[in-house]
């Protein structure tokens, strides 16, 4: 049984999407052992108690620095048991002691087709802006696991979108958010629960 943790910071529409997929059974032999958000009050965490999941609210405001913060991160992840960390809309970055602890067995979405629209300063509705301003007839979301990098690690899946005439970021977002992320992030999370997957040569490749 795959232990997940999920990280979040906002209305953790993935995270339901997660929690969904595993109640009707398209995530197979895994279960949830904590939610951890950086902002208190948010929609995930409503979701995560909704669904008898244990939350934690870990905002880098309660620690005296960064450093405090990412070392309470790492504990408290340790302190779950998870076998996998999923990031899902998580907009903290990542300490390096945790990637290196958890070396690919963070996973994270990123509402483009990386390596376009990501890296630093990317994510959100911002990514969408940027799609737009660059007139792209695709763009779509992709699932990759964590490394050091910013949205460098190894691409488990991808998904395209296309863009319309007239669509807003919101609406784009939103696009891809059903035809994309909310797609990918349960059968990714049910790949690796099944063993379907490992990384060869920093690829990922299917068994
Ligand atoms: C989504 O666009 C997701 O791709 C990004 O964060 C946004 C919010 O996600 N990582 P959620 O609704 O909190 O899951």
């Amino acid at each position: 049984m795959l232990k997940v943790v999920v990280c979040v910071s906002g209305g953790g529409t993935n995270l339901q999407a997660i929690i969904d997929a595993v109640a009707s059974g398209k995530i197979t032999n895994t279960e949830f052992v904590g939610v951890i958000s950086n902002n208190y009050g948010v929609k995930s965490i409503e979701r995560a108690q909704k669904a008898g999941i244990p939350a934690y609210v870990l905002s880098p405001k309660d620690f005296a620095d960064r450093a405090e913060f990412n070392d309470a991160l790492l504990a408290k992840v340790k302190e779950t048991g998870a076998d996998l960390v999923v990031l899902a809309g998580f907009l903290v970055r990542i300490p390096e002691a945790l990637v290196k602890e958890y070396s690919n067995r963070i996973v994270n979405i990123h509402p483009s087709l990386i390596p376009s629209f990501c890296g630093v300063g990317y994510y959100g509705l911002k990514v969408h802006e940027k799609a737009l301003e660059r007139g792209v007839k695709y763009t779509g979301a992709t699932v990759h696991f964590v490394n050091e990098g910013m949205d460098e690690g190894p691409i488990i899946a991808q998904k395209p979108v296309a863009v319309e005439d007239g669509d807003t970021a919101e609406i784009l977002q939103r696009r891809v958010m059903e035809q994309a992320e909310w797609i990918l992030l349960p059968q990714a999370i049910d790949d690796i629960a099944n063993d379907r997957i490992e990384v060869v040569n920093n690829k990922v490749v299917r068994k």
